[in-house]
Order: structure tokens, then sequence, then C-alpha cells
């Protein structure tokens, strides 16, 4: 007899392995009481693919900070969808990521989402096409793709997780090049220090997927990036909104993190307008 519906295989590798980690942070925090994301579909996804998840050990502290993520991300996107309700969203990196079924967009919205071949393949398997929604399998740092994406539009760029994997130089050319391309917008991602690419032997999820860190910036850096461009919000990483629903023993250890500056910075998250 065979099955209906086998449930897809995940052949992922290095730092494409790693979105298995956020996929499942995000799938842990839906099933927590009282959930900060709420993704549903994360867990939905998660039930349905052909691996061993337990296996990354993540705890409630880790699952919470995947979503809250997340969720500062959701709310800069969905604030500028309030106020450009003709515009694109181009998601890099998106991974299994399931934001543009979580912010529904309007009918004015084009969606963009990229992340490499194989892993819009694996997307493409689990979820729903929608209209105004374009997968491109390609690297983001590859200058092709860009040509697909309305050139005459206000565009938010989003990336989450992606632009610590990047090279400096590969990572700078493709903000660059996507600015360029568009008339407008707001850029917003997550990004971490010199120090925290130093100290990487400590992230746990990149060291088990065997991937590399490269690319270390700061405020400095993100404003070299483009004349045009203007950082709006800058928030480390342990005090973005909603930490104070973490679990006891994370806020804790979040609360010490604060007070050490080098440690807060590792991870900031920046919303900028150009
Ligand atoms: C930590 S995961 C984050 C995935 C997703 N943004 C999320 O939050 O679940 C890193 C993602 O970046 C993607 N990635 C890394 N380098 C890339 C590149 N050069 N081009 C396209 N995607 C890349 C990986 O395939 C993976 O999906």
């Amino acid at each position: 007899m065979t099955t209906a519906n086998p449930k897809p295989k995940v052949h992922l590798t290095k730092e494409k392995e790693t979105l298995l980690a956020t996929l499942y942070g995000r799938a842990v925090d839906s099933r927590a009481k009282h959930p900060i994301l709420g993704d549903t579909m994360a867990a939905e996804t998660v039930r349905r693919l052909d691996y061993d998840f337990k296996r990354m050990r993540l705890g409630p502290g880790d699952s919470a900070g995947v979503a809250l993520r997340a969720k500062q991300l959701d709310d800069w996107t969905a604030r500028f969808l309030a106020t450009h309700e003709e515009a694109t969203v181009v998601h890099l990196g998106c991974g299994l990521d399931t934001r543009v079924h979580r912010l529904d967009p309007g009918p004015g919205v084009r969606w963009f989402d990229v992340d490499y071949p194989e892993v819009i393949d694996l997307r493409r398997q689990l979820y729903p096409e929608r209209d105004g929604y374009t997968t491109i399998p390609s690297s983001v740092t590859d200058p092709a793709w860009i040509a697909q994406l309305p050139s005459d539009r206000p565009t938010m760029i989003v990336a989450e997780g992606l632009l610590m994997y990047l090279t400096e130089e590969d990572g700078t050319a493709t903000l660059r090049r996507l600015m360029a391309h568009v008339p407008s917008g707001e850029l917003a991602f997550d990004a971490f220090s010199k120090f925290a690419i130093r100290s990487q032997r400590i992230q746990r999820v990149v060291v088990k997927a065997g991937a590399t860190l490269h690319w270390g910036t700061d405020s400095a850096g993100i404003r070299a990036l483009s004349p045009r461009l203007h950082i709006v919000e800058n928030i480390s990483a342990v005090e973005i909104a909603g930490m104070d629903n973490l679990p006891p023993a994370y806020r804790l250890a979040v609360r010490l993190t604060a007070r050490v500056p080098g440690v807060r910075d590792m991870a900031r998250m920046y919303n900028c307008r150009f």
C-alpha cells in the first residue's frame, strides 16, 4: 500500500538546515499556554516533515526568543503595509517562515520570498500558492533575481536570521542592489556584532548545522550601506518588547545579559527607511 501524501524528507545542510530550528521554535511557541506569535501553521509544518526536530533540544526560552524576533519583524512589516497599500515585500532567506500567511497582505501587495532552490522546492511542497505571491529559488547574492521585482513601488525588505550567513561584501552588495532597484522603502532585519561572529562557537544551532557566520556589523556599518538609509529603530535582541512574558529563568538570564554591553549588543534588530 502506498501512502497518499508521504512526508517530505528533509535534506538540508549548513546554513539551510538552520531554518528548521527557527521553524521549530515558532512551532513550540504556538503550543505554549500564552503564545507570542501563535504560528500554528509552523506547528502543522513540523508535523508534516520527516525530520527529528527533538534532537535540536530547543528550550522554552529559545522558542520564545525566536517568536519575539519574528513578531518584531511582523509588526514592522504590518506597520509598513498599513500605510502602503500598493507595495512590494521582499523576504530574503525566507526559509519555511509563514510570514506572508501570518500577515495576509491585501490585494495591492506583491510579496516575494527568496531562498536557495532546495529550500524553495521544499516550501512549494508544503505551502499553498496565493495571489500576488511569488517564490524565487536563488541565492540572495545572485544579482539576476532582482530583475523580477517591480521597480516602481515602495518596498519592504525583510531579512530574518540571514545577514550573518553572508560575507560583508556579498551582504552589502545585495542590499545596495535592492535599494537601488526600488524608489523607496524600509529595510528590517536582525544582525550580529563582530564580537558575536568571533564567538560563534557558542551558537548551538549554527554549530550543530555545521554552518559558518561571516558578517558582523553595527549601526555605523549599517549607515554606511547607503546615504539614503536612516535607522528608525535599533533594538537589542534581549530588549525586544514582550521579553517580560518569558519564562522566569530565561527572563533572569536575559536581564543579566542586558547589563553587559558587549553581550547585550551581540544580536540587534534594525528597522531602517530609505
Ligand atoms: C536561520 S535560517 C532563517 C530562515 C527564516 N528567515 C526563519 O526565520 O525561519 C537562515 C536562512 O537563510 C537562508 N540563506 C542563507 N544564505 C542564503 C543565501 N545566500 N541566499 C538565500 N538564502 C540564504 C538559508 O537557506 C535559511 O533559510
